[in-house]
């Protein structure tokens, strides 16, 4: 195996390109397991997070694959604008400041992100 291939028990989900640049993707919970993930993107890099807000346990978006982010730093919950760092899932403001968003693990290989955890 190359560095560039994902390990064989990798989880497709998604490709780079099919998240908004500086915005967020939902990726399903059929697909990615319960309770699902949001997958965020700046540029070449991506973060992605159990798509699961810190304060009441609920999914961060209202609308199915609909979020609000900000100057590709920042992803809002739909519910009570708690405000999330893409790099580190950190609540820098809201009401669950200083909880965080749990990480999924992905590996990034020829543009496509395989969930690795
Ligand atoms: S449920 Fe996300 S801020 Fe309240």
């Amino acid at each position: 195996m190359n560095a560039a291939s994902p390990e064989p028990q990798a989880v497709y989900l998604c490709a780079l390109d099919d998240i908004p640049d500086g915005g967020a993707l939902e990726i399903p919970a059929r697909q990615a397991g319960a309770p699902g993930v949001v997958v965020l993107r700046r540029g070449d890099e991506a973060w992605a997070y159990r798509n699961v807000c810190p304060h009441f346990s609920i999914p961060l978006n209202y609308e199915p694959n609909t979020f609000w982010a900000y100057d590709a730093e920042l992803l809002m919950c739909a519910h009570h604008s708690a405000m999330f760092r893409f790099e580190d899932g950190q609540c820098v403001d809201g009401p669950c400041q200083g909880a965080a968003l749990t990480p999924v693990v992905i590996r990034i290989a020829q543009r496509k992100i395989f969930n690795s955890d």
